[in-house]
């Protein structure tokens, strides 16, 4: 029992999935008084049972005895983030590249001349797994210390079978072993590994590391939920990455890719053709790309971050939202852009993107947990679905955004499956 909270955020309607368009702005939020204080309960499964003013709770559940009071006096109780994209699995940091980056190098000079993925690449490679596991293990703990609950994971270092299959498998391993919940991602088409041809690459995803990645999946050694490539001018084509995209989804994984990022390469509108429960970046989506994903219910999911780092142009946020797209916020955590922070992606997406407040938690919570098709158990305080939440230590929920780069003041607890972490 979560007890003497001052506000419940982000309550959404039974079966609410996605928060589209202007919706975004009417989030649910259940104030309590000085005399009426408010509970929210959660089964021994980890699941919300129920939620309300303590008479309510206690009226409906007249006899219940309960194992743990949390003390939340005072507080607001609002979902567990999700972080809807990152790439948390590398070896061997980028700092080097920030300082290019600085003095002018724009990402595709540093990719082309060789350094970018291409260096995380040659030291995930040479990583072994147990390397690899350490390092990811201490990310995912940070993420968790910052309110993150469920974190879409990629792999997309190797660039090639082995270390591709080595990298999913330490997803797979913290999947069992972690207090965290997460999506994983098979992104082999990162980039075109060095000495092949992007057509060559092409195939060797779709007829040899697919493959595989099936039989792992159906022998029961590894769950992977989706499939990714980099469709960019200069990486995968539109077409080269449609490819790719059905052969993933062939083989039941959920379309989720970054496309429309540096150059407008109608990666919308493909991904949109193709169902694609998300695509990511979009900050050169077109108005008919906008059009087709809005028609189709892919998500777009915006990475503030990256367009901050690499000063681009911001994505048309505004307008994905006013024609009624489901907007969705990930940190894009890689070697490129070192923030694992979603309160910090959520306070430069109020800024830079200029999205509101409301705008912003839905984006976090229900609508990134629909960018990787988990919305039914994850992203909102309802009955039923897991009690990933989080504390905040303060009288508005607010505060998360507000108070940039303080979570450890502001974040009191956070909650998995209705346990402390
Ligand atoms: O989402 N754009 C491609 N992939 C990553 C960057 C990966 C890297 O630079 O290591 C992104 O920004
Ligand atoms: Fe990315």
């Amino acid at each position: 029992l979560i007890h003497s909270a001052r506000q419940i955020v982000q309550v959404v309607a039974k079966g609410e999935r996605v928060l589209r368009g202007r919706d975004m702005s009417t989030i649910a939020v259940l104030e309590g008084s000085d005399t009426e204080y408010l509970s929210l309960l959660v089964n021994r499964k980890g699941l919300i049972e129920d939620f309300g003013t303590d008479t309510e709770v206690q009226s409906r559940h007249p006899d219940l005895k309960v194992d743990r009071r949390i003390d939340a006096a005072g507080k607001c109780i609002i979902p567990g983030l999700v972080d809807a994209h990152t790439h948390p699995v590398w070896a061997g940091d980028r700092v080097h590249e920030f300082a290019m980056k600085l003095a002018g190098a724009t990402y595709m000079e540093v990719h082309k001349a060789g350094g970018g993925i291409h260096f995380t690449v040659d030291h995930t490679r040479r990583a072994s797994e147990e390397e690899l596991y350490c390092s990811f293990k201490k990310r995912l703990g940070t993420m968790i210390k910052t309110g993150t609950t469920l974190v879409e994971c990629k792999s997309g270092y190797g660039l090639d079978m082995d270390t591709e299959i080595k990298m999913l498998k330490v997803i797979e391993r913290a999947r069992r072993d972690f207090h965290i919940d997460i999506s994983s991602t098979y992104c082999g088409a990162h980039a075109v590994p060095k000495g092949k041809t992007s057509a060559e690459a092409t195939e060797d995803v779709i007829n040899v590391q697919l493959p595989k990645i099936k039989k792992m999946m159906n022998d029961g050694e590894l769950m992977v939920d989706n499939i990714d490539v980099f469709c960019e001018q200069g990486v995968f084509d539109t077409e080269q990455s449609r490819r790719i995209l059905q052969a993933g989804k062939d083989m039941g994984l959920l379309i989720n890719f970054h496309g429309d990022e540096l150059h407008p390469t109608h990666s919308a509108e493909m991904g949109a053709e193709l169902s694609a429960t998300a695509i990511s970046h979009l900050e050169e989506i077109s108005d008919d790309g906008i059009a087709a994903m809005v028609e189709s219910g892919s998500v777009g999911v915006v990475l503030p971050t990256t367009a901050y780092i690499l000063r681009l142009n911001p994505p048309p946020v505004r307008k994905m939202i006013d024609s009624g797209m489901a907007v969705a916020l990930g940190s894009d955590f890689n070697p490129n852009a070192y923030c694992m922070c979603m309160p910090l992606v959520m306070h430069l997406a109020c800024v830079l993107l200029k999205m509101s407040m409301p705008e912003v938690l839905a984006a976090a919570t229900i609508n990134s947990a629909a960018a990787l098709g988990k919305a039914d158990m994850h992203g909102s305080i309802e009955v039923g679905k897991y009690a990933n939440l989080m504390v905040i230590n303060a009288n508005r929920w607010e505060h998360l955004i507000y108070q940039m780069g303080c979570h450890d003041e502001v974040i009191h607890y956070v909650i998995y499956h209705g346990s402390v972490v």
